[in-house]
């Protein structure tokens, strides 16, 4: 086969399969410690019915021990709605969290306990994208004292791309329940680079090298970790002008080829 003929199936298949090199990039938003890439904080309502716990920080009227080292970041955020007095002073009020986020998946974590009292092992939580109810976790309690640690409570993996507020509210069923939040974990879609040269072909794409998401790794301690998953290439997504560029370069090779046949 003649070099031109090759060099024009190369740019042919080229065109096929080169696109935009694109992967989903996960995001961790701690309890405590925020969005790393935003800065954005989650907020709690109303502030004096949640208490903030890790490091440092012991709270005194809270019954849920759950172990440090088995928490994101080793923070977590412990509420607990009631409509009869306890440890704090929002008696019937329903309590709340909520985070912007940036993104079309969404994963939820919490820890979960299932004694009868103190702690109110009882899980009444409910889900709000935007301010539209999307989800609820119920779960009652059955007396064991065993914690269960990183549990996703809500998954969506169908948000549309874009900016969006999270909330989480709990004690809409008006029995005792429990929140322990851990962190929540949103992905987006991140391109890797625009084909305008023939540089993202030649290197395949690679496999999550060790992306260790916080949920595969309970004892997580690095803040604002992300994985980035394998890159998917996009067939048909061609953009920019690396089309005339090759086809330039391709008839230039022809032509150089033809002269070097009339000189010959
Ligand atoms: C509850 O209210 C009492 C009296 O107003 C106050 O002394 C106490 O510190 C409050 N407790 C909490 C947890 O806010
Ligand atoms: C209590 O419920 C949890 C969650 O469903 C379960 O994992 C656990 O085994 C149960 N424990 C008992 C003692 O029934
Ligand atoms: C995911 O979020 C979208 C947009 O808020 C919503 O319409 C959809 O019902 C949610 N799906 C799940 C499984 O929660
Ligand atoms: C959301 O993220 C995308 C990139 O993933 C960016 O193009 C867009 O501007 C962001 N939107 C906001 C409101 O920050
Ligand atoms: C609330 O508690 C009552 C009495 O303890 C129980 O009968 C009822 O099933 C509970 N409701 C929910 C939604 O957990
Ligand atoms: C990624 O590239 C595609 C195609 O060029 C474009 O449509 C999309 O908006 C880009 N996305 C981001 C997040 O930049
Ligand atoms: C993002 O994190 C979630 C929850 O830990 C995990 O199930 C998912 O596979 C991760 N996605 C990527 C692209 O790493």
């Amino acid at each position: 086969m003649k070099t031109s003929t090759r060099v024009l199936l190369a740019i042919y298949a080229l065109c096929n399969l080169s696109g935009t090199l694109s992967a989903l990039v996960n995001t961790t938003i701690d309890d405590t410690y925020g969005d790393p890439l935003t800065g954005a904080q989650v907020s709690y309502a109303p502030e004096s019915a949640w208490n903030a716990e890790g490091p440092g920080t012991t709270c005194a009227g809270c019954t849920a021990h759950p172990a440090q080292a088995s928490m994101y970041d080793l923070t977590w955020h412990d509420g607990t709605f009631s409509v009869t007095p306890g440890s704090d002073n929002d008696t019937g009020s329903i309590l709340s969290l909520s985070v912007p986020f940036n993104g079309s998946v969404l994963y939820v974590f919490c820890a979960l306990t299932f004694t009868y009292d103190h702690p109110a092992g009882n899980s009444d939580m409910q889900f709000f994208i935007d301010g539209a109810r999307v989800g609820a976790f119920e779960l009652a309690p059955n007396g064991s004292t065993a914690y269960t640690y990183q549990y996703p409570v809500y998954v969506n993996e169908s948000i549309p791309v874009g900016q969006h507020v999270f909330s989480l509210e709990s004690g809409h069923a008006g029995n005792k329940s429990l929140v322990i939040f851990d962190y929540l974990v949103y992905s987006h879609e991140e391109n890797l680079s625009e084909v305008s040269t023939l540089a993202p072909l030649s290197t395949s794409p690679q496999s999550p090298t060790s992306p260790t998401s916080p949920a595969e790794s309970p004892a997580a301690t690095s803040a604002g970790s992300w994985s980035a998953a394998a890159p998917k290439i996009k067939a048909g997504a061609f953009t920019g002008g690396a089309l005339p560029i090759l086809f330039l370069s391709a008839g230039w090779t022809i032509w150089e080829e033809s002269r070097m046949y009339w000189y010959t």
